[in-house]
């Protein structure tokens, strides 16, 4: 009855004839709820009530293509298993074409003809490429990271996709880590905003347009906290921490509105993410609300048996439908193991059927059931992808992702009447690099490389020559004279360093997290020609560069700026764009002092700079306790003063005035941050944490007094029991622009 288009309009039909009976016979109900609740409803539950149960299990089955490998494959005919009713969604496929013949095979051939969900990791960005999310994260400006995701989804809508596994929201304090490249940093107010900037953009206001795409938050929970920065290893976290730190971002997400959520590969106390019970429907569910669909990560199911939780995929099976994932993504174990756990009394199909319903009822929120095909349109593949607009906000999102980490002498920005610029390392025209780890359907040809942004630029007035001097990662100095004698024919130089785009994502996990190769080397010999020399750092993760810091002139973190890196990082060396980026993940001096971020507790024997002799203190014998830079952290071509703070208390708000100037002479943008200290509680609590801040505009010479509200919740912190409460006494309000140098006062608020 469902079988093709023409007869699921049929379908449809009938139930617009129920949708006016109960319209005219409840007229005090608003027509979107009658419309999706009852009529919905009644769709659904009459749906599933047709279906087998080897249906209902294809439902649940998440088969990955060949288009994109992000994990152990082995290729299957899909359209072989769609057409035998064993596929609910497919991943890792790409372009209109293809899954509409795919979507033909569902539609079609299938008996009840329910369309296939098509979903990617669309991460930053799908054929305009954008920073990677963790330099995105660096420019404070919500608005804009919402602009990158709506983009991408546009774009992925034209292309046949309904369904992006992000935003991940991972909170991590571990570089080691090489997924930090995908999250918003280390700071947990800051990633529940990011979170939500995200789901809003994918799936703005109406799920149903066909220029929007659901959104999956992942990885739940606590993946970002693997031992040793080891990727997939062991989390062993406390409950506390969890409430505080890393499960806010997922509530957020879920808050926002977010159609799916995937599971982790990791264990939490003992129990592995995808088979946590707790975590999938005491948490999830039941206590949070969530009535979104939930899939495992790719093969987490199959893992149960590693981590040693179960003896076989049937008991892996098993525990996972029980724990609340809905859909199995390519572990097969669900399509293998259900209908003969249903048929041992194992499990029963009730439980089948509730997972079955959230699966169905997300593809009629997406639409496809009244269109399959809404997001194959080839037509808007010519105008909705990589048009002109699309490109500027690339280009402007890559500078405003830049963070400026030191600026000697003003090296940057480079003047305009410089008339030879010397380009020198691996990074500096490497079109891959630029789009970073998952870069979805982007496409390296099309990335501006450093030197080609800097030609564009500054080409019709200046020579641009790029030398490689070493590879990322190889021993050979053997470049080094070339690229020496370069430099000291140039007017000024640009050493473009750092990590391939590989080096950082998934399963890219790094012991030593300087910069690799002998690229030190090359930096040194470069600098010691004594030209005004500017290093463009690329990378995915906060790198141990302390030698580097040493040296040179001047330091431009660009990450992975996607498509436009090129350009954008140009306008920043030039001074069209005045950078404005805050670290959002700490960067160490040493990896020793890894797990480092700002927010940490101040233990028993914090170190005493009145003391520094004194052994008997939380120190190090050859490190200072101090990162490289401080979160939030970036300079800009202009200065900023901090003073004026004001901090009372009326009623129920806390009111926070401070008074910034523009110091110096340029205009710029300054991310004015609020952080608090709580004092003493009940339980101890960290040195100070973001609590707001503002991304403001001010010109040279000119002063703005910016104020903050703070409510008694937005200080309320997890207790032992799991609570959430505010506890009165001494708070400490910092104003600055990074977390260390700030200006502060005590307040007592009852
Ligand atoms: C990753 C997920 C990703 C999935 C599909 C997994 O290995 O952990 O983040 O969404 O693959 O590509």
């Amino acid at each position: 009855m469902f079988k093709s288009r023409k007869q699921s309009l049929n379908k449809i039909q009938i139930f617009f004839l129920i949708f006016f009976f109960l319209e005219i016979s409840n007229s005090c109900k608003q027509k979107s709820e009658v419309s999706t609740n009852s009529n919905g409803d009644a769709f659904i539950d009459e749906l599933i009530g047709q279906m087998t149960l080897e249906e209902k299990i294809g439902q649940l089955n998440l088969v990955a293509s060949s288009d994109f490998i992000t994990g152990d494959f082995s290729a299957t005919d899909i359209s072989k298993k769609v057409r035998e009713g064993k596929v609910g969604a497919i991943l890792n496929i790409r372009s209109a074409e293809r899954i509409r013949t795919v979507q033909q095979a569902a539609v079609e051939e299938t008996r009840l003809g329910i369309p296939i969900l098509f979903g990617l990791d669309i991460i930053h960005g799908y054929k305009t490429i954008f920073p990677i999310p963790l330099g995105l994260s660096c420019s404070f400006d919500l608005d804009m990271i919402e602009k990158t995701a709506r983009i991408a989804a546009v774009e992925s809508s034209a292309d046949g996709l309904a369904w992006t596994y992000s935003p991940m929201v991972d909170v991590s304090r571990d570089p080691r880590w090489g997924r930090v490249a995908e999250g918003a940093g280390e700071d947990t107010y800051l990633g529940c905003l990011v979170a939500e900037a995200y789901v809003r953009g994918y799936q703005g206001d109406d799920q149903s347009a066909n220029n929007t795409i659901m959104a999956c938050v992942k990885h739940f929970a606590a993946y970002g906290d693997a031992e040793a920065g080891r990727e997939y290893n062991t989390v062993d976290i406390s409950k506390l921490t969890l409430f505080e730190y890393y499960l806010p971002p997922f509530k957020a997400a879920i808050d926002a509105g977010v159609g799916s959520l995937m599971t982790a590969f990791n264990e939490i106390s003992g129990v592995p993410a995808t088979s946590n019970k707790w975590l999938l429907r005491d948490l999830l569910r039941e206590q949070w609300g969530f009535d979104g669909f939930t899939v495992s990560d790719y093969t987490s199911i199959n893992e149960l048996e590693n981590h040693g939780v179960a003896a076989d995929t049937s008991q892996a099976a098993e525990l996972v439908i029980k724990a609340g994932v809905d859909m199995d993504m390519q572990g097969s174990a669900y399509l293998h193991y259900l209908k003969q756990l249903v048929e041992e009394g194992k499990i029963t199909e009730d439980l089948i059927d509730q997972a079955v319903r959230r699966v169905i009822e997300a593809k009629m929120k997406l639409g496809l059931f009244d269109d399959p095909y809404k997001y194959c349109d080839e037509e808007r593949v010519k105008i909705d992808i990589m048009n002109a607009e699309q490109l500027a906000a690339a280009r402007e999102s890559v500078a405003k992702s830049c963070v400026l980490l030191k600026n000697q002498n003003h090296t940057l920005p480079i003047s305009k009447d410089v008339k030879s610029i010397a380009i020198i390392g691996p990074l500096g025209n490497s079109k891959k690099d630029m789009l970073g780890n998952w870069m979805a359907a982007g496409e390296p040809k099309k990335a501006v490389t450093l030197m080609e942004g800097m030609i564009n630029k500054a080409g019709s007035c200046a020579s641009v020559k790029w030398m490689e001097g070493c590879k990322v990662n190889d021993p050979d100095k053997s470049g080094f004279a070339e690229a020496v004698n370069l430099a000291r024919q140039s007017d000024f130089v640009i050493l473009a360093l750092g990590e391939h785009g590989w080096m950082s994502g998934e399963a890219a996990s790094r012991t030593d997290i300087g910069l690799p190769g002998v690229q030190n080397n090359l930096a040194e010999a470069v600098i010691k020609t004594g030209k005004p020399t500017a290093v463009v750092l690329f990378n995915g993760r906060p790198l141990t560069i302390t030698k580097l810091d040493e040296i040179a002139p001047a330091i431009l973190e660009t990450w992975f700026g996607g498509t436009q890196a090129g350009n954008g990082i140009a306008d920043v060396l030039f001074g069209d764009y005045n950078p404005s980026g805050k670290l959002t993940m700490t960067f160490p001096r040493s990896v020793g002092q890894v797990p480092i971020y700002y927010n940490h507790k101040n233990t028993g024997r914090p170190i005493n700079p009145e003391r520094p002799d004194f052994k008997y203190l939380s120190k190090y014998l050859d490190s200072p306790n101090d990162p490289l830079y401080p979160f939030g952290y970036g300079l800009s071509y202009t200065t900023f003063k901090y003073d004026g703070l004001s901090v009372e208390v009326e009623g129920d708000q806390i009111n926070i005035r401070v008074k910034v100037s523009n110091t110096g002479d340029m205009d710029g943008e300054e991310v004015v941050q609020l952080y608090v200290q709580d004092n003493i509680g009940t339980i101890t609590r960290p040195v100070k944490e973001l609590k707001g801040f503002q991304k403001v505009m001010i010109k040279k010479g000119e002063s703005r007094i910016l104020t903050f509200t703070l409510t008694r919740d937005d200080l309320a912190f997890y207790h032992p029991d799991l609570t959430k409460n505010f506890e009165p006494g001494e708070f400490v309000v910092y104003v600055g622009g990074n977390s260390k140098d700030t200006v502060s006062e005590k307040i007592i608020i009852e």
